[in-house]
């Protein structure tokens, strides 16, 4: 029997250029998608799939991260004098739907050397990776994202990572990968490459943010080399697994959003506006309207 995962770590430690000038004083973590910091989304997709102890690996500047999930007995109480019930429920469910834990990355050198943090964390136990840039929408009552990955791990016993197709376009935004076995919505990947030019690609799956590796990630993160830029590529560790014939990819149903891109951020936003119970539809109306004036 394969371990369960309980843990999850969640490299937040970026400075955010893509959305300056906010990001000077806001983390791009907590950017909202209509009401909720991009974070919160992280952490409930983790939470569904039954991940109780996160490990969020943030940076300096970042505290605001830590107060968002801390208990605010003054905005509590108030709501409580006010009677506003539901928003009370929202702020005691935030504050106690999982257990948060805090490291600082020293220097932003990347993701590889950010998931080194989590070590003492993470022990012994096969842990979960989610890049806060990527949220995946699921519908309700269907497996979470990281949780379809968790589920590929427990009957494999082999790390997973997700995987996603994608245009020729968009090739070279993503870890890609080779794979000849496969079987429905999984295959065993031989080959995974950081970001290749569309010359250089294996295929057209795309690696996106999420992935389940066991302990022995830190030591293959030791002793993989830096890339010529100098840092060491987490997809380059990943390879050494997929050498080994232990790397599985998952593709996901869901949808997926890069956050950290300024147009499908906003994307994401009209989108969960329009799965608002009470947005939807005058958002809709607005929309419609919006798009009759642009035609
Ligand atoms: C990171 C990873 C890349 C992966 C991507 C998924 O890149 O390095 O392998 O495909 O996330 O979103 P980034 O988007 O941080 O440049």
């Amino acid at each position: 029997m394969n371990k369960k995962i309980t843990k999850a770590v969640i490299p937040a430690a970026g400075f955010g250029t893509r959305f300056l000038p906010v990001t000077k004083s806001v983390c791009k973590e907590m950017l909202p998608i209509v009401d909720k910091p991009t974070l919160l989304y992280i952490v409930e997709e983790a939470v569904a799939a039954g991940i109780r102890d996160i490990l969020v690996i943030t940076g300096r500047n970042k505290r605001i991260l830590e107060d968002f999930f801390d208990y605010t007995p003054e905005l509590d109480a108030l709501l409580e004098r006010e009677g506003k019930e539901e928003f009370l429920h929202l702020s005691r469910q935030i504050e106690s739907m999982a257990n948060l834990y805090f490291v600082r990355q020293k220097h932003p050198v990347g993701f590889a050397d950010a998931v080194l943090y989590a070590e003492a964390f993470t022990g012994e136990d096969p842990f979960a990776i989610l890049l806060g840039d990527d949220i995946i929408y699921t519908e309700p009552g269907a497996v979470s994202g990281i949780g379809q990955l968790m589920q590929c791990y427990e009957e494999t016993g082999k790390p997973t990572v997700a995987v996603m197709p994608v245009s020729d376009e968009d090739v070279p935004k993503y870890a890609n990968i080779a794979a000849k076995e496969r079987d429905g919505n999984r295959c065993r990947i031989d080959r995974i490459v950081e970001k290749p030019s569309v010359r250089e690609k294996f295929s057209n799956d795309a690696v996106i943010g999420r992935y389940i590796v066991e302990k022995d990630i830190y030591q293959i993160i030791r002793n993989t080399p830096p890339s010529p830029k100098g840092e060491v590529y987490f997809t380059d560790a990943l390879q050494t697994l997929a050498s080994q014939g232990r790397l599985m990819g998952c593709r996901f149903r869901g949808k997926r959003y890069d956050a950290g891109n300024k147009l499908e951020f906003l994307q994401a936003n009209v989108e969960y506006a329009l799965r608002d119970g009470a947005l939807a539809e005058p958002f809709r109306a607005y929309l419609l309207e919006l798009a009759e004036k642009l035609k």
